[in-house]
This record gives C-alpha cells, structure tokens and sequence, in this order.
C-alpha cells in the first residue's frame, strides 16, 4: 500500500461520495420543510442506502491503507446507521414536521463525523503521500 495514484483515488472518491451524502441530507430536509412525506421517505431510503454503500467503500479502503483507528471507526458508522433507521421507522408514525429535529440532529451528527473522523482519515492518507 502507499502507491500515490492510488491514494489520490481514495482521496478523490471520499470527497465524491462525502458531496452525495450532503446534498442527500438537504433534499431530506427541504421535503421536511415542505412537510411532503412522499418525497421526504424516497430520500430517506436514498440516504440508507448511498449511506450504506459509502460506510463499507470507506471501511474497505481503510483497511487497504492500513488506517490504525478502522475499528473504532465502524464503530461511528454503525451508530449513525442505528440513527438513520430509527427515523426511518418513525417516518409515518406521526406528522413529518415532527421528524425534522431528530433530522436536524442526524444531520450534524454525520457532518461532525466526516469534518472530524473522516478527516483523521484523509490526514493519515495524505500523510502517506509525504
Ligand atoms: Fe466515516
Ligand atoms: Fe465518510
């Protein structure tokens, strides 16, 4: 591991995903704002899976670069999911305005995750390209 077109790669395929994930968040949250339930659980749905997709992408390439902190890592991918599927499972149960907060909440939990653990990671990936 460690040749620099493959860091690169990695570098390049984060930010990508990272820009999906966020414009996946706001279209969530102005179908909230808009109070349309339908276009609201598409998105959620959406989330789920670009979510998922992108936790195992990032775990893999983690192990691939030899990143020590993998592990405890997973470990906040696995708690945002948790967090996703609960309001997942709430989508429906009652008003969707009422869902906004624990959005809104979800929301900054995962932006918090990819400004502070997600970028450990880009650091100790741009650390190997010297
Ligand atoms: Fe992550
Ligand atoms: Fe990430």
């Amino acid at each position: 591991m460690g040749e620099p077109g493959r860091i690169a790669e990695m570098l390049a395929a984060l930010e990508d995903d990272h820009e999906r994930l966020g414009e996946l968040g706001g279209r969530i949250l102005r179908a909230i704002g808009a109070n349309d339930v339908t276009m609201a659980s598409g998105a959620l749905v959406e989330l789920q899976r670009a979510q998922a997709a992108h936790f195992r992408f990032e775990e893999g390439l983690m192990e691939e670069a030899g990143f020590p902190g993998r592990d405890t890592h997973a470990q906040s991918h696995d708690r945002l999911v948790a967090a996703l599927d609960a309001i997942n499972g709430a989508l429906g149960a009652g008003p969707v305005s009422s869902l906004s907060q624990d959005l809104g909440d979800f929301i900054e939990a995962s932006l918090k995750h990819i400004s502070e653990l997600d970028e450990n990671f880009r650091g100790f990936l741009n650390d190997l390209l010297g």
